[in-house]
């Protein structure tokens, strides 16, 4: 098969087209043949040689893909040949063919093209379990995401707004605060002309919001556990953009009783373990369809 490699660390120039050996499958893979793939913040760490692969996963990038069925591995029984389908991969996206736990695929969603649910997978796995499971954003509470015209940020927006939370995005231009108005977002701001700390309070009469989505790291993390309510939830998502080294004041976390969380994204770990998990995996199917068949959420570029 063909697949993108990286020669060397570096920009897009290193990506190479080469033959190379086709995925052996596993009992407990299916081999999808791609039609699409993504184009993820940690693919571009990736081909910089800033986030190795983790052990045992493909060398090729790609988080996402989308495509058929082409072989399914002895022990799966979910999917069969010639299903067109959707899947969060630990890497491998970037080729003709790859391998895949079956409880990582899930149905191409009837509507969207498969060039769109490439797109769809990472992140909303992402933003579902940080989001929703882990910070428990409910209806009716405050929710701050970075990086709102971000993958990330625009299924976050529209999910969160479908769940009832008013949403607050931070983005570095005029035209990208913009779109994000456009996608639900309530309170825009612009993150290179004013403190967000400071319209957080007034937006909130001096309350903060209940729940972080922080794609930046270190250089916000003082600044959000300011912008967080009593009982505020935070979830970190990355530090590839803001450092990873910070000095906080922990009254700040003791005196409003904050929750941190943070997971690292490489390889997909949670994402993967999330989804293999039948219980999630099953919410995860669920979530697919009623964003999708609802019209919740829309694909955008
Ligand atoms: N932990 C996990 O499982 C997981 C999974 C997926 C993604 N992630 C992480 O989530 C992040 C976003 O991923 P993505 O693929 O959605 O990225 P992306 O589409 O490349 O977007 C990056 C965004 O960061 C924004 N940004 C940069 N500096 C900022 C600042 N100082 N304040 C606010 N926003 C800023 C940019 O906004 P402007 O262009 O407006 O500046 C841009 O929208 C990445 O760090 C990625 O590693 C983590």
């Amino acid at each position: 098969m063909k697949a993108v490699v990286i020669t060397t660390p570096g920009g897009p120039e290193v990506l190479q087209l080469h033959e190379v050996e086709d995925p052996e499958l596993k009992d407990n893979e299916v081999l999808i043949k791609v039609e699409a793939t993504a184009l993820n913040r940690a693919d571009i760490l990736q081909r910089k040689g800033m986030y190795p692969p983790p052990p045992g996963s493909s060398p090729y990038l790609g988080l996402d893909c989308s495509g058929t069925i082409e072989a399914i591995g002895k022990q799966v029984s979910r999917w069969q040949v010639g299903d067109k389908v959707c899947a969060i991969l630990s890497g491998g996206g970037y080729a003709e063919k790859v391998a895949v736990p079956a409880g990582q695929v899930l149905p191409a969603p009837i509507g969207a093209s498969l060039q769109d649910a490439a797109s769809f997978p990472e992140v909303s796995c992402t933003v579902w379990s940080m989001v929703f499971m882990m910070s428990r954003l409910s209806a009716g509470e405050t929710f701050l995401v970075h990086g709102g015209s971000s993958g990330i940020g625009t299924f976050a927006i529209q999910i969160a707004k479908y769940w009832g939370a008013k949403v607050f995005v931070t983005a570095g231009s005029k035209e990208k605060l913009a779109f994000c108005k456009n996608l639900g977002a309530d309170v825009c701001i612009n993150y290179k002309t004013e403190d967000f700390v400071a319209r957080v309070k007034e937006e909130t009469g001096g309350k903060g919001v209940n729940v972080i989505l922080d794609i930046i790291g270190a250089e916000y993390f003082r600044r959000n556990l300011d912008s967080l309510s009593f009982d505020g939830r935070i979830f970190v998502s990355g530090t590839a953009m803001g450092g990873a080294i910070t000095e906080i004041d922990l009254r700040v976390v003791l005196s409003k009783r904050l929750t941190i969380q943070a997971v690292s994204s490489f390889g997909d770990d949670m994402n993967v373990n999330y989804l293999n998990s039948s219980e999630h995996g099953s919410e995860l199917i669920c979530l697919c369809y009623v964003v999708l068949y609802n019209s919740v959420c829309k694909f955008v570029n």
